[in-house]
């Protein structure tokens, strides 16, 4: 067997099973075909290449075009070779894998935390909750069988932020403890109307993000996006709850529209924020991805044995590049990251710290 993708080296034989991504058959300046694609494990991705005499004899990537066609776990024998300094696989043979071959969970990378212990942080932020319209909304989602399922276990982002298994769910809690960290400081925030900003901001990632290996987009995720999805999700579950009041509807539909800045930034917003909440959501959203992309360099940085002061810009979708030296305390890498763990205890103790900040402003007027 192969190693994993993010331990390869350069000189390496390889035979495994990995996940093809995606792939084109090209041609070389000489005419012969060639297939270029992209295989990946929870470990990492790489490129590769099958070259038409590959092993030696002419027609590989003809014999082979029906399994390079597909999407799915293949298993592959060649060896890691290095182009412009990236490595990348140069195949001699593809197959598709039989089931018995492989486990799913080899193929995408996963939350540090648990579903579990995730769901129950959920359960948490849904009983703290006082606005009995917002409660009942996040309740209906909960009911709401495969897309909730699929909220707990999609990624957050194709590559930019929590793009592993389950980092909308973490995304979404990250962002909860932030706003009911920060919500205070804002006397005038509605804290419940921030929790359904955080649950639903991003749930259109859902249908836009497929939870196949690789995280490709759907067809409605390239054609409609995942902030209308989202928006109409949420009008969806609001049309099923009886008189669910049409002011409160509003505001959350409008964060969730709004939620990457203004429109004229270019980040795919259909409206500027125009709520108090709607602005300190967005720029909640804006920190936990762009600090968690950081972090996640670094880690990635750590787990390649990179040497530098500063993280290679080439496995960073966003193209940046990070200090790495920390004379602040502890190691970057020797902390889980994901896991937040006084700020998960602060949830814990939620009841009491609600108790002891003063009522939810009425923005939308006193409960009947
Ligand atoms: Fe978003
Ligand atoms: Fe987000």
């Amino acid at each position: 067997m192969g190693h994993a993708v993010g331990e390869m080296k350069e000189g390496e034989s390889y035979e495994g099973v990995l996940w093809l991504v995606s792939g084109q058959l090209r041609q070389t300046k000489n005419g012969d075909p060639f297939w270029e694609g992209t295989l990946q494990d929870a470990t990492g991705s790489i490129g590769a290449k099958l070259w038409d005499s590959a092993g030696g004899k002419r027609g590989r990537v003809k014999a082979m075009a029906s399994v390079l066609e597909t999407r799915g776990p293949v298993t592959v024998v060649g060896t890691v070779d290095a182009f412009q300094g990236t490595l990348q696989l140069n195949l001699a043979s593809v197959r598709a894998a039989a089931e018995a071959e492989f486990d799913p969970s080899w193929f995408s990378p996963r939350s540090k935390r648990t579903t579990e212990a995730m769901l129950d942080e959920f359960s948490r932020l849904v009983e703290g909750m006082e606005d009995k319209d917002f409660r009942a909304l996040l309740e209906a989602f909960r009911r709401d069988g495969d897309t909730f399922r699929r909220f707990c276990q999609g990624p957050a982002a194709k590559a930019i932020h929590h793009a592993w298994v389950g980092g909308l769910l973490e995304h979404t809690l990250a962002l909860a403890r932030n706003a009911l960290a920060l919500a205070p400081n804002y006397p005038v925030l509605n804290r419940d109307l921030l929790i359904c900003a955080c649950v639903f901001h991003d749930s259109g990632k859902i249908f836009e993000i497929s939870s196949d290996p690789g995280f490709e987009y759907t067809t409605d995720g390239k054609l409609k996006g995942h902030i209308y999805m989202g928006a109409r999700l949420v009008e969806r579950l609001c049309d099923g709850i009886p008189d669910f009041p049409e002011e409160k509807r509003r505001h959350l539909v409008h964060v969730v529209l709004s939620h990457q800045g203004d429109r004229a930034e270019g980040f795919g917003s259909a409206a500027d924020p125009a709520t108090p909440e709607a602005i300190f959501f967005h720029h909640l959203d804006n920190l936990d991805a762009k600090v968690q992309n950081c972090l996640t360099a670094l880690d990635k940085a750590e787990a390649a044995k990179e040497t530098g002061p500063f993280t290679s810009p080439k496995g960073s979708p966003m193209r940046k590049s990070y200090y790495r030296v920390r004379p602040l305390g502890e190691s970057p890498a020797s902390q889980p990251r994901g896991v937040v763990t006084p700020a998960v205890e602060e949830i814990n103790g939620d009841d009491e710290q609600r108790d002891s900040n003063p009522p939810q402003p009425g923005l939308f007027g006193p409960d009947p």
